[in-house]
């Protein structure tokens, strides 16, 4: 499971290698895409993609998260990540970003599409869902596109800023999936 590769019509989504340290650091450090983002710490410095990479492995062992580089196939490298967290009662919590010459083709998107099936199809979870900052349309869209649907808005502390924003979730339940599918 921890090392499974998925794949998509344009896309590989695959485990993070030691190698991906300095390609994460040269697109991640980028104020536009941590603004976004609760967990990436800023101002970001090239030693915190190494550790983030080893955090990963940690997390896959301990079964806590999942993350995988995003690899469009057509470009060969990495150009982004996402994640998913899981909580108690077989939910999954979705976190992605994308260096910033990569937005607005639909790699997101896809690459969430791909999550979910594995999500809901392999790791049997119940429920799927994301934050995001309300003014976040790309990550909103990106969502909505994947039949996640409007839930509430929450505050959230953020580490890297040492503040509290509002968020707004996204649900994907299990059965509307299901339904969808049909
Ligand atoms: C959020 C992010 C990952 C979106 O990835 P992406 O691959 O560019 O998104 P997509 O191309 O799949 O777009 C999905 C939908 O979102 C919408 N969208 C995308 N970019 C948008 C923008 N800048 N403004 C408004 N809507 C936008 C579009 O409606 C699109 O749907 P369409 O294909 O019908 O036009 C990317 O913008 C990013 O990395 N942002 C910084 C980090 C971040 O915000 N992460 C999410 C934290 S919750």
């Amino acid at each position: 499971m921890s090392g499974t590769v998925l794949e998509s019509d344009r896309l590989w989504l695959r485990p993070l290698e030691t190698r991906d340290g300095e390609r994460i650091y040269q697109l991640i450090n980028d104020f536009e895409i941590v603004r976004n983002l609760s967990m990436v710490p800023w101002p970001y410095e090239r030693y915190m993609a190494d550790e983030f990479i080893i955090d990963s492995e940690a997390q896959a062992r301990a079964a806590t998260a999942i993350r995988r580089a995003i690899i469009p196939r057509s470009v060969d490298r990495l150009v982004g990540i996402i994640d998913m967290r899981f909580r108690e009662g077989r939910v999954g919590i979705f976190g992605y970003w994308l260096g910033r010459e990569y937005w607005q083709k639909g790699y997101v998107s896809e690459a969430l599409g791909a999550f979910v099936v594995f999500a809901f199809e392999e790791l049997g979870m119940n429920r799927l869902g994301a934050e995001a900052l309300p003014d976040n349309l790309a990550s909103l869209g990106v969502m909505r596109k994947n039949g996640f649907t409007i839930g509430d808005l929450v505050p959230q502390d953020r580490p890297n800023f040492g503040d509290t924003v509002i968020m707004r979730q996204m649900w994907l339940e299990r059965a509307d999936w299901e339904a969808s599918r049909r």
